[in-house]
């Protein structure tokens, strides 16, 4: 089939790159020439795992051609993602100008009648919005009034976004009326001819809301178990085994128990905020995700909390921050833990030194010289007063106790992530604070 992507960021680029892989032909559409030419010097403009080999397949087959020109992008398509930013805008609400431009953008290009799904995350009622932008533009433009809106929600992870869409757990498509589902269903049909998965077939505002409660569940689950840790730091329980044993009763499940510094990144912050803000639109009060988020905005106060403890004034001291991106496997930073904690130790006038093995260039004139950016975690590390782990990426479990205790100046380890098993960090001497771990 003939598909546009417009936005070729995270999802859209992913989106252009599985349904090249599924055999259809696809424009992917962006009004930032940066990442057009991106693509069309065989780069990805951004770190995810096996991506930029997907795209060189697509594009090398013929079935991926990139383009900044509308009426290229928009010329016979049978579907049109939108996948273009939302970002956070007022009072928490989520910014939706571009995927009205986007809509507009279809009604004044399209040279037929299309399916225009919406795979940005945007709030309930969003695609009658798009429905309505169609109409208008098309009206003031001549344009097609005949284009269909579906809800096709992304559940994408940074970091495995390539794994997620070709082996995903569920496709939900929300449609009103028979016709765009069987686009929809023949769009992805590929996908599930190879790989058993539910297809849910419904409409559009359910679609959209099963976006919401998917993320807002998963923050809930995640600020569910950062509460557990701190009750486990108050007794001496661990949250480790806790969560295990919890995971293993099939209702509950392990997946995003993992205390830590809390939830970052493009989605669940701006979801949780927007969906509060949706419910309270509409005269609900979503009182339990505004504790999610109470819950998330004292994880990441947590290792300052524990560097005070452990070192007592921070001002005069030099910390190594291990790790900046949100999660590991990708170079976002955006709304990452890591942030917060660097930022409240320079104001407390501490020495910082980071490491992250991708996302440095992110940072590299955000805070002169009060952070100093290192090549290696060892150069961070060694000399440091403590250090303190904000992404766990599998590079810093490989460093041992024993090169801990050797490199630190002070031998004091925030372990905000739970990277090391506190027995060995212990048994060398390292005071250790982690994340609701019983302490040997
Ligand atoms: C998320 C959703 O998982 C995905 O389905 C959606 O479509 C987009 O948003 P992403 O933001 O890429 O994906 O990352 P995710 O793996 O969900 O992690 C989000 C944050 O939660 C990260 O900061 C991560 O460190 C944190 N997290 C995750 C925990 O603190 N503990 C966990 O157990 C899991």
């Amino acid at each position: 089939m003939k598909v546009s992507v417009i936005g070729i960021g995270h999802v859209g680029l992913v989106t252009a790159a599985c349904m090249a892989e599924w055999g259809h032909d696809v424009i992917g559409f962006d009004n930032d020439p940066a990442k057009i030419t991106s693509v069309e010097n065989r780069q990805v403009p951004f770190h995810e795992p096996g991506l930029r080999d997907l795209v060189l397949t697509g594009v090398d087959a013929g079935r991926i051609t990139v383009t900044g020109d509308p009426s290229v992008a928009l010329d016979d398509r049978d579907v049109v993602f939108i996948c273009v930013g939302t970002p956070k805008g007022k009072d928490g609400a989520p910014n939706l100008t571009y995927v009205q431009a986007a809509a507009a953008m279809v009604a004044t290009h399209a040279t037929k009648p299309t399916v225009v799904a919406e795979k940005s995350t945007v709030p309930v009622q969003t695609g009658e919005r798009i429905k309505q932008a169609l109409g208008l533009q098309a009206k003031s433009t001549g344009g097609s009034t005949q284009h269909a809106v579906v809800s096709n929600p992304e559940f994408l992870r940074e970091g495995s976004a390539v794994q997620d869409t070709l082996f995903p757990d569920r496709v939900v498509v929300g449609a009103d009326g028979e016709a765009p589902h069987r686009i929809m269903r023949e769009l992805y049909q590929p996908l599930l001819d190879g790989h058993d998965c539910p297809y849910v077939a419904t409409d559009v505002k359910t679609a959209e809301l099963i976006k919401h409660a998917s993320n807002a569940f998963l923050a809930t689950k995640i600020s569910f178990i950062n509460a557990v840790a701190r009750v486990c730091e108050m007794t001496g329980a661990d949250v480790h085994t806790v969560a295990d044993a919890m995971g293993h009763d099939a209702r509950i499940g392990r997946a995003f128990l993992n205390a830590g510094l809390g939830y970052g990144g493009s989605c669940f912050p701006k979801d949780v905020e927007a969906f509060i803000h949706i419910a309270a639109d509409l005269g609900y009060d979503f009182g339990l995700l505004r504790e999610t988020e109470r819950i998330n905005r004292e994880a990441k106060l947590w290792p300052v909390v524990q560097l005070r403890r452990l070192l007592w004034n921070i001002g005069d001291k030099e910390v190594a921050v291990l790790g900046l991106a949100f999660k590991p496997h990708t170079d976002d930073i955006r709304e990452a833990p890591a942030l917060e904690v660097i930022e409240s130790l320079i104001e407390e006038g501490t020495q910082v030194r980071l490491h992250d093995p991708v996302a440095l260039p992110q940072v590299a004139d955000r805070w002169g010289d009060k952070v100093r950016l290192c090549e290696t975690a060892e150069e961070a590390v060694r000399g440091a007063h403590a250090v303190v782990t904000c992404t766990e990426w599998p590079e810093y479990a490989e460093i041992t106790a024993p090169q801990l205790a050797e490199w630190l100046e002070f031998p004091v380890v925030v372990d905000a992530r739970n990277v090391w098993d506190p027995e060995g960090l212990v048994a060398v001497g390292i005071q250790l604070a982690s994340v609701g771990r019983r302490m040997p």
